[in-house]
């Protein structure tokens, strides 16, 4: 995924402004960058590999009132500067988030009417579309809509023309865009963080639609509505974000990693807070599912990375809170699978971004193939999956900066707990004490949450312990599987050490032969009814001289399995123990990645969201 950030201000410099709105969405992506812009009437365009800060120095020697920007996270073609967006066709500039699709048909076909490449990105071949549609059409809007209903695949596109300094063109399908109205100057973005810094007036840019962005004021083209739209119904779909400059703002951390890890009580709190006071009402979900949840007799889950072991968590809450099958699905599988879907199947998507393409594209799959209703489980308001799906509920975390998922993924297991319930008490499955019992777990959840912190020490030791470890293996048994593996995926996301997470009771048909004296051995202990089983397969770890860290909310002494290192977190509920010993892994992949000197929050080759393939 990429970052898009473009301005237009009444003739004061923009690109300070602009670059400081690029910065906030490096963690769309950070492979180069580039701006361009008009200055002196004539169109500048700086571009450089790795970070928005390497664009700095050149662009201080300029002003511009109009400029576009992007950070790039590489799909097609390698990081380079000829790469990096923008990407220019004669007087036009563009940059762009998303994939064109068959864009070799479509370079070929211009090599052959003489347009000259410089970079191998599917970007550039719209530009010269675009070019070509000038050419044919009086002005650019009219060859913007001409080369969006020729081409497809999803984007977000930004238009610059040195011919016309007083407007940008912007048009989006797949992938979000958002309008930021403040007096003299008119914004867009990828993302809302770009934005708030200068306005909280958005304009969420429908799907499809296109609008012509001046100095203070839009038009906005409705593709449903075929119109150009009036003053007031631009008004009308003006937002008003509560979101504020210092929520974006790093803190007194060193990381924004570490932030999110010790915001996850704050944020869980907001995200329980409606389903405690409506009592796990359906209605939490939009207004759809009072008469959609009676009728969900099978759940489909899709999802990815760190959304996906979110996913295999739900699944026991709803099969044993609902008692409704439940199947989890990872969706660049998914999408591609022969599916057969029962009746009565609601699909419920787990995304952060509400924009992972693979996600997205399962979604329509499963659609396609019978199911009658879907669900979304995001963290990004308006974003492609609630905005497309039946039912909605938004977590509540807030931006989250760091790419390794962290509050995201905590807020997405209450809300699927919150999920759970609402299904059952829908279903009339629910009764008085349960319900009662499971509130007020919700309500002591974000306390016992920041009583994990004291984890933070341990957890800081064991980072240190791992700073050599080729390979690490995580055990976790039951629901607590999952987060075994969630655990290793923050480990290799940021601190590139592999790992490799198993079911503790398969250790012994394989990954045993692995265990010595030299590979460490994590393990979830949680006082659940498979405790006992649990502690048996890790006296099978000690018996072989295993490195083991056990992390465990039991009480039980553990004098038994000698020479284990030892994380006691607080006793929760079993059926919230996942969400709770989340956060020693969390943290142990932080600090395993803080002594190795990484990038924590932008690990190398990664992307907070990924809108392609
Ligand atoms: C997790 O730390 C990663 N950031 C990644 O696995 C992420 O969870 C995955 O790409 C899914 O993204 P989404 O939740 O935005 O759909």
């Amino acid at each position: 995924m990429c970052g898009i950030f473009g301005a237009i201000s009444d003739n004061h410099n923009i690109l300070p402004t602009l670059l400081n709105g690029l910065e906030q969405l490096e963690y769309r992506g950070y492979d180069s960058a580039g701006i361009a812009f008009i200055s002196n009437g004539r169109t500048e365009r700086i571009r450089a590999v790795g970070r928005v800060e390497n664009l700095r120095n050149e662009a201080s020697r300029y002003q511009g009132s109009i400029a576009i920007g992007h950070t790039r996270w590489a799909t097609h073609g390698g990081v380079s500067v000829e790469n990096a967006h923008p990407h220019q066709s004669h007087h036009l500039m563009i940059v762009h988030n998303g994939i064109i699709d068959a864009y070799e048909e479509h370079k070929k076909r211009l090599i052959q009417k003489g347009y000259a490449f410089e970079s191998e990105t599917d970007t550039e071949v719209l530009a010269h579309l675009l070019h070509e549609a000038t050419l044919n059409n009086a002005d650019l809007i009219s060859a913007v809509k001409q080369v969006i209903a020729t081409v497809t695949g999803n984007y977000a596109l930004l238009v610059m023309d040195q011919n016309d300094p007083t407007s940008l063109i912007a048009t989006a399908q797949g992938c979000p865009l958002i309008l930021g109205l403040k007096d003299d100057t008119t914004f867009i973005a990828s993302d809302i963080a770009a934005i708030i810094p200068e306005t909280n007036r958005l304009i969420y840019l429908e799907q499809g639609d296109c609008v012509i962005m001046q100095a203070g004021n839009i038009a906005y083209f409705s593709n449903q509505a075929e119109q150009v739209l009036s003053p007031i119904a631009i008004s009308e779909k003006i937002q008003i974000s509560d979101l504020s400059i210092e929520k974006l703002d790093i803190g007194h951390y060193t990381h924004f990693m570490l932030k999110e890890i010790f915001e996850q009580p704050h944020v869980i709190e907001k995200t329980a807070l409606k389903a405690i006071t409506q009592q796990f009402d359906p209605e939490l979900f939009g207004e759809k599912a009072v008469t959609l949840f009676p009728q969900v007799k099978h759940i489909q889950i899709l999802a990815c990375g760190t959304s996906y072991f979110a996913g295999m968590v739900a699944k026991y809450w709803i099969e044993s809170i609902a008692k409704i099958p439940t199947h989890v699905e990872i969706s660049s599988e998914y999408r591609y699978r022969e599916v057969l879907i029962e009746d009565g199947t609601m699909i419920v998507t787990i995304s952060q971004s509400g924009e992972t393409l693979d996600t997205i594209e399962a979604k329509k799959h499963a659609e396609e193939n019978g199911a009658f209703a879907s669900l979304a489980i995001c963290n990004v308001k308006e974003s492609v999956l609630p905005r497309t799906s039946d039912c909605r509920l938004y977590t509540e975390a807030g931006i989250e900066v760091g790419v390794a998922s962290t509050k995201a993924f905590t807020t997405q297991l209450t809300a699927l707990f919150i999920l759970a319930n609402a299904l059952a008490k829908s279903q009339g499955k629910m009764d008085e004490t349960t319900l009662s019992k499971h509130l007020q777990m919700l309500r002591e959840l974000p306390a016992m949450i920041a009583q994990s912190f004291n984890c933070q020490e341990i957890a800081s030791q064991w980072g240190t312990l791992l700073l050599n470890a080729k390979s690490t293996l995580y055990l976790g048994r039951g629901i607590h599987f999952p987060i075994a593996a969630e655990g290793a995926l923050k480990l290799k996301e940021i601190s590139y050490i592999h790992a490799e997470s198993y079911p503790a009771g398969e250790l012994k048909h394989g990954p045993l032969a692995l265990v010595d004296d030299q590979m460490p051995i994590i393990a979830l202990l949680p006082h659940d009814d498979l405790f006992e089983k649990v502690r048996a397969n890790l006296h099978e770890v000690l018996a072989r001289k295993g490195k083991l860290f056990i992390i465990t909310d039991s009480k039980v002494p553990l004098d038994d399995l000698k020479g284990a290192h030892i994380m006691h977190v607080p006793e929760v509920s079993c059926a919230l123990s996942p969400i709770l010993l989340t956060i020693p892994v969390q943290l142990i992949a932080y600090y395993a990645a803080l002594v190795r000197g990484e990038d924590i929050d932008k690990p190398r080759n990664l992307a907070k969201s990924l809108t392609v393939e």
